[in-house]
Parts: C-alpha cells; structure tokens; sequence
C-alpha cells in the first residue's frame, strides 16, 4: 500500500476548459471514414449513409469538435474533387497511405456528419500540395454568402446557407519528411502568413491553427516553432502540437510515465510562444491545439497493400488495458493545461488508431481508451484545480523514437499518483481523475479540500484488470469497462480514496460550491 496526499483549494485554479479542448479527428485513411462513420448499405446506415450505431457511440464518447479530412491525407488533397454530385467525383490517389480516395464523401458530408452529432467541424487546408490560393477558395465555398462563384456553387450543391467553419489548420506536419510538401520552418512560415491573411480577408471571424512539431523528438522541435511564430505570430490565433506515446519498450512504468511527456512539451511551447509575444512587447497569448494525440505503436509502420485498395484495413490498432492507463494521463496532462491548451483532437475517432471499432457490414463497440476519453470529455468541464499532490515517485527511461533513432527520455521523478481535479460550479460538482501508476501497489489517497461545502458522492468508478494486455473485441466488447469505485469515504474537509493498482479512477462529488 503507498500512501499519498492532495490538496485542493477551491479557489487556486490553473483555468477553465474551453469546450474545443474535447475533440476528435476524422481523416481519409484506412476505414475510418468508408467502413467507420459512412457505410452506405449498412443495415444500421441512415438515408445518408452515417452508420447510427456508430453515431450513438460518438454521442456517449461526447467529443465536441471533429478535425477533417487530415493528417497526411491534407496534404495532397484537392477539395474541389469531394463536392458536387458525388457521381462526378473522381476517384484519386492518395499517396499518404497509398490507398485510392474514391471522393464520395467529402466536406459537405462531413458538415451533415457532424451536425448529426451535434459536433463543431474543424477543417485543415492543404499547404502541402496546393497553397494559399486553394485554401482561400475552400474558406469562400463554405463561409461567404452568396453571389460569387464559390458561394453559389455552395448553394447548387444543395447548400444555401454558409456553413460558418471557424477553426481552421493551416496544413499538417509540415516539419514532417513523410509529408507531401515538406517544408522548412522559413518556407512554411511564409506559406501559412499568407494564407492565412488570404482566408481571414474573406472572413475574418475565422480562428487559425498554424503547425507546430509533428512530436516533441523532432530534431527541429523548438526552432520550428520559433521560426513558425515569427512569421505567423499577428495572424494565428493557435499552434499546433502532436504526441502519439508508445510501449515500443515494453515497459509498462516508462509508458504510464510518458503523459508527463506531453505536459513538457505544452510547457515548452508556451515558453516558446511566449518568448515571440516577448520579442514583440506584445500582450497577445497563442494557444495551443493539440490536434492529435493518442497512444499509438503497434501498427506504426502499418501501410496498405500493393495495389492501391479503397479504405484498406491500416492503423487498426487494438487497445488494451494498459494503453488506456497511458491514455488516462494524457487526458490529465490536458485538462492539467487547460489555460493555455484551448483545443485538443484525439486522434483518430473510428477504427484508425480509435476509441470506436467496426466491421464493415457488422458490429460496432468500444475500444478500451473509450472509457477514459468518455469520463474526459462528459465530467471533465469546468474550472481545473491547482493539485499540491504529494506521492512517491518513481524513476523511467522512456523511448520516443525518431524515426529509427533510439531516443531516450529520462524522466527521474514521476509520481505514482497523476491526478486532475476539475470544479464545475453550474453542476455543482467536484471531479477527480486519478490514475494509480504503480503496478502492484494499492494507493490511499488523502484529499485535504479548502473551501467545498459538504460533499455527497455523485458517481465513482474505475477501469482495472489484473491482466494488462486485456482488451475489447467485437466477439467480447465489454471486457474491459468501467466498474464501481468502492472504498471512498467522506469526512470533515476531506476524503479518502482507495485505488487499485495499475487503475484509472473517476470520482465526482456532488453539492461541493
Ligand atoms: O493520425 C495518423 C497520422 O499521424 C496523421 O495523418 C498524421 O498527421 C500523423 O503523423
């Protein structure tokens, strides 16, 4: 049994989530997009096609934005080619994934998707391939009015009002050698100001994202974003960050450590982001996008088949139990950094690196990281607490690759207990995510509480196995789920928790203000 103590001051906040900090990602790759959210034919498809067992998943994970259509797909992607009747669409290569796009769903679809789900779209442009012209033209096509070329043929293709899209990424990865249209810092720079005063020209009530690493193990990582900054800095509002965290190792103590990772790098580009406003004698703040993130190795390396295949079975990767522990303290490092990470995207939403399963033609059910995205999203609004945690630590050796560079990142000091706390003052309530890293031990955690009332506890549940590599499939989708949280109990200016090894906890107490 270790023991370890919190404070929580009612009133020592870090910020206040916004609601984009909640999102997702849809992108043209593998069976995301045909097989995932759209199967026309399906038994459970509606009369556009969005499969309704898929959409009721998406609304009980609750995400509330959905970046499209990429990721490297973006890159090389035409937007002219998924509009208009979809039988004159025409079908191209993509050669992020080497797959063909057949362009039967397109930006429009995706707009009907998420207003089905009740969810803001986030579109990224093509800076790879294609530049400020085109990215300029997509901005008039979906937000301006009427009466030009590109908002009438909006409005012909059955759309008469604009859609009003208004975060948008300038390109993806751009640091990346994988992506069509690399770029160095200097060239992207200039590329995304120019875009982006284009787009904003149209419709300036636009907010942008501008690329910042594709990972923290760049070797370009912090001059990219300086550089980056320095040509963009008047015309973004946000800058991007992508982490996808890995047990490449085997390591089970070093990948539950690796969230503490992500709250290095926001660090980091704040300081960066910051040190540009500095320059500058500017009081203006970037926030930051963390438009992927995600635990993703196993199917890294995973491409298509020769041949060019429609939608091919890639990225699939099946999540177990102690990838939604590491999973757990991404959400924590998040919503740790709510007062400077504005948006986040989980990456991806269906079947890609996702949270959702599918088969074609069949079932759909949740992957195990669905539970902690879902206690994230639903009860993780609100006001985030300053935590004084007192915990024992532990030492790691975590490798975040680069490319086929072993990198290590020692990381000396990790605290068994990674915990967030997040004070909703319209629920009245008072939620803890804690996620107990140790791997054998129980934890007891004290929570000394200044300024709450009473508490009643409102809901407290767990996800834990004695088997790690436990996981959900299609024949056993319930394996691993949330379970009651026993053992808490309430006193004067406080509680007590007891948690599992190896365990993501959720414990939401009520009547706290
Ligand atoms: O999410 C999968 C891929 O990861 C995205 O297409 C790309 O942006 C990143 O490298």
């Amino acid at each position: 049994m270790i023991n370890v103590e919190v404070r929580l001051d009612r009133d020592s906040v870090i910020g206040a989530t916004d609601r984009r900090l909640f999102g997702a990602f849809i992108e043209h790759l593998g069976r995301c997009v045909y097989g995932g959210i759209y199967e026309p034919g399906h038994p459970k498809a509606d009369k556009n096609g969005f499969r309704e067992d898929v959409l009721a998943l998406v609304r009980e994970l609750a995400p509330t934005i959905m970046r499209y259509p990429g990721g490297n797909f973006v890159s090389g992607y035409n937007w002219e080619d998924g509009v208009g009747p979809a039988k004159d669409r025409p079908a191209r290569l993509d050669l992020a994934w080497r797959s063909t796009e057949p362009n039967t769903f397109g930006t429009n679809e995706f707009l009907d998707w998420c207003r089905s789900a009740g969810i803001e779209p986030m579109l990224a442009v093509n800076l790879g391939t294609r530049g400020g012209d085109a990215a300029r033209n997509l901005v008039e096509y979906c937000n301006h009015a009427k009466g030009t070329a590109l908002s009438d043929l909006r409005r012909r293709h059955g759309y008469e009002a604009p859609h009003g899209i208004k975060l948008w990424c300038l390109g993806n990865e751009m640091d990346g050698w994988w992506q069509m249209g690399t770029k160095t810092a200097a060239e992207y720079g200039r590329i995304a100001a120019e875009a982006a005063k284009m787009m904003k020209w149209i419709d300036p009530s636009i907010e942008l994202a501008v690329c910042g690493s594709s990972g923290r193990s760049m070797p370009t990582f912090r001059t990219w974003e300086d550089t980056v900054l320095e040509h963009t800095f008047e015309r973004v509002e946000f800058i991007s960050l992508h982490t996808y965290l890995n047990n490449y190792a085997d390591d089970t103590p070093a990948f539950l450590a690796s969230p503490d990772l992500m709250d290095h790098f926001i660090e980091e580009v704040v300081a960066i982001a910051d040190a540009v406003a500095a320059r500058r004698d500017s009081a203006k703040r970037i926030m930051l996008s963390f438009d992927e993130w995600n635990v993703w190795y196993r199917t890294r390396r995973n491409r298509a088949k020769p041949g060019w295949p429609v939608a091919p079975s890639i990225l699939e990767e099946a999540y177990d139990m102690q990838d939604a522990l590491a999973f757990g303290g991404a959400c924590i490092s998040l919503l740790n950094h709510a007062d400077r990470v504005k948006v986040a995207c989980l990456a991806q939403l269906v079947n890609v690196i996702a949270p959702i399963m599918t088969q074609t033609g069949g079932a759909a059910w949740r992957q195990t990281i669905f539970h902690p995205f879902s206690d994230f999203s639903n009860l993780g609004r609100g006001s985030v607490l300053r935590a004084a945690v007192h915990s024992p630590t532990y030492s790691a050796d975590y490798l975040d690759p680069r490319g086929t560079v072993e990198n290590h990142c020692p990381l000396p000091a990790v605290p068994y207990l990674k915990l967030s706390a997040v004070r909703d003052d319209r629920a009245g309530t008072l939620t803890l995510f804690a996620l107990n890293r140790h791997l054998k031990e129980d934890m007891t955690v004290d929570f000394a509480t200044r300024g709450f009332a009473k508490f009643a506890v409102a809901k407290a549940h767990q996800l834990h196995d004695e088997d790690l590599k436990a996981l959900n499939t299609a024949k056993k989708p319930n394996r691993i789920k949330p379970r009651p949280l026993p053992d808490i109990t309430l006193r004067s200016g406080g509680l007590r928790a007891t948690l599992r090894p190896a365990s993501w906890n959720v414990i939401r107490l009520q009547g706290g203000s």
